[in-house]
């Protein structure tokens, strides 16, 4: 980050949402390379270029800087929305430079019907972008890879075999329409198709930097997080390792990134929770609306046992804070301390999560960047984590940050 040779990985603290986009792009002046691992579109990370919100779903963030973007097997990738972002890049006169894994899996829009018609069923809210559904056919061993889009026979085979094994949940569609569809989209992608874990290690065997873009955030991580009202990947960094096929030794540094308060989108346990008008107040001033469904945003308190796990289970050195701004004004801040859970104290969040409570420390609120108690609320996150604040951000644009 300061200039040496490094890798680094940007991961969400929180249950996503945390700013990431906007962190990966102050970042990614330093890096030669941004690359996604996990997930697909469920993802929204918004960024301002040239005074205009731009949101990325898919495509790494890293790619409005003009730096190299890999997409990693660990990803679910629609290829008609992936080509659409493509194109509205394009339209803002870059010219993005992809790599897209063979193996990672394709997202269609029966794995989109699937996903609507079962989130009636399991009820975990989620963005119905058919990520779930492409994780469970990839498991299962019956998912469609992006080699798969330029073998008319074998796309065709595996759509029926996914739609005779699902046939159950949503209305039999017409196969060979839905493989004419993505093979029009294969075309489109096919000279950025390749073996991106051999890329990027010549990459990084060439002294290349890579910036590893973490989508969703820990507690949305399918085995870490809220189970089962999380994501179906890991967003953790070990899906940094089998999500682009990097080694672990390769990964430098991890940054957490976390926002100053908490959000949560869809359903699920949220400890620091704020309801009422006190939590209608924040959403409002912290503008927390979905950036990839438009959904309101479930808002609470800075839980700092959430980022003492986040912390550990990512080996987390550094942290970025985002969104201090929205805090600004008020005259007193609170953030989760510990656990109680079942008459237990924890200080980080336990299974049995749903079951807690929440003891909070309270500290006096700041009115700009500079003052003390924005220093002391700092300081406190320090002391919790063990990790070093070293970014703090202060509105949603790129110069809107403070290097600690
Ligand atoms: P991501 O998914 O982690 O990339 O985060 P999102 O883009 O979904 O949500 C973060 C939102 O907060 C976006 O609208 C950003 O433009 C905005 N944002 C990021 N950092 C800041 C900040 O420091 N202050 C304010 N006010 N907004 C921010
Ligand atoms: P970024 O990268 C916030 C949430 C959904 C739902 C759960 C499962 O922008 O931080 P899914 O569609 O993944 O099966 O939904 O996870 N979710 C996110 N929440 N930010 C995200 O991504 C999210 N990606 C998924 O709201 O609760
Ligand atoms: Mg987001």
């Amino acid at each position: 980050m300061d200039g040496e040779c490094m890798n680094l990985a940007v991961i969400g603290m929180q249950f996503g949402d945390e700013g990431k986009g906007k962190i990966v792009d102050y970042l990614a002046e330093n890096f030669d390379v941004v690359a996604r691992f996990s997930g697909g579109s469920n993802a929204g990370h918004t960024v301002i270029y040239n005074g205009e919100k731009i949101k990325f779903h898919i495509l790494p963030s890293g790619v409005l800087r003009g730096k190299i973007a890999i997409m990693g097997n660990g990803m679910a990738i629609n290829p008609k929305k992936l080509v659409e972002e493509i194109n509205m890049i394009e339209n803002h006169g870059i010219n993005p430079k992809v790599f897209i894994s063979s193996k990672a899996h394709v997202v269609t829009e029966i794995h989109e019907d699937l996903d609507s018609e079962l989130d009636k069923l399991i009820k975990i809210g989620t963005t119905r972008q058919g990520i779930g559904p492409a994780y469970y056919e990839k498991y299962r061993r019956t998912g469609i890879r992006i080699a798969d889009l330029f073998n008319m026979d074998v796309l065709e085979k595996k759509l029926e075999m996914m739609m005779k094994l699902n046939d159950k949940f949503i209305e039999r569609k017409e196969i060979s329409t839905i493989a004419m569809g993505l093979r029009e989209y294969g075309k489109k992608i096919k000279e950025m198709v390749g073996e991106t874990e051999v890329i990027i290690n010549n990459l990084m065997n060439s002294g290349k930097n890579i910036l590893f873009e973490g989508s969703q955030g820990t507690f949305l991580d399918v085995d870490f997080g809220t189970y089962p009202y999380v994501t179906s990947s890991n967003t953790t960094v070990g899906g940094i390792v089998t999500g682009l096929g990097v080694p672990p030794k390769k990964i430098d540094k991890v940054m957490g990134i976390a926002k100053a308060y908490t959000t949560r989108v869809g359903e699920g346990p949220f400890p620091t929770e704020v309801d009422g008008d006190e939590g209608d107040k924040l959403r409002e001033k912290g503008g927390e609306y979905g950036a990839t469904t438009g959904r309101a945003r479930r808002v609470g308190y800075l839980d700092l046992p959430m980022l003492r796990y986040a912390t550990m289970i990512n080996g987390i050195e550094e942290i970025a804070i985002t969104k201090v701004d929205v805090l600004q004004g008020y005259p007193m801040i609170k953030a989760g301390i510990k656990y109680k859970c079942s008459k237990k104290e924890y200080t980080y969040p336990p299974s049995n999560i749903h079951k807690c409570e929440v003891e909070y420390v309270e500290m006096d609120g700041w009115n700009d960047i500079n003052d003390e108690n924005l220093k002391k609320y700092i300081k406190l996150i320090e002391k919790e984590t063990g990790a070093r604040v070293t970014l703090v951000s202060y509105g949603p644009k790129r110069e809107d940050t403070v290097k600690l």
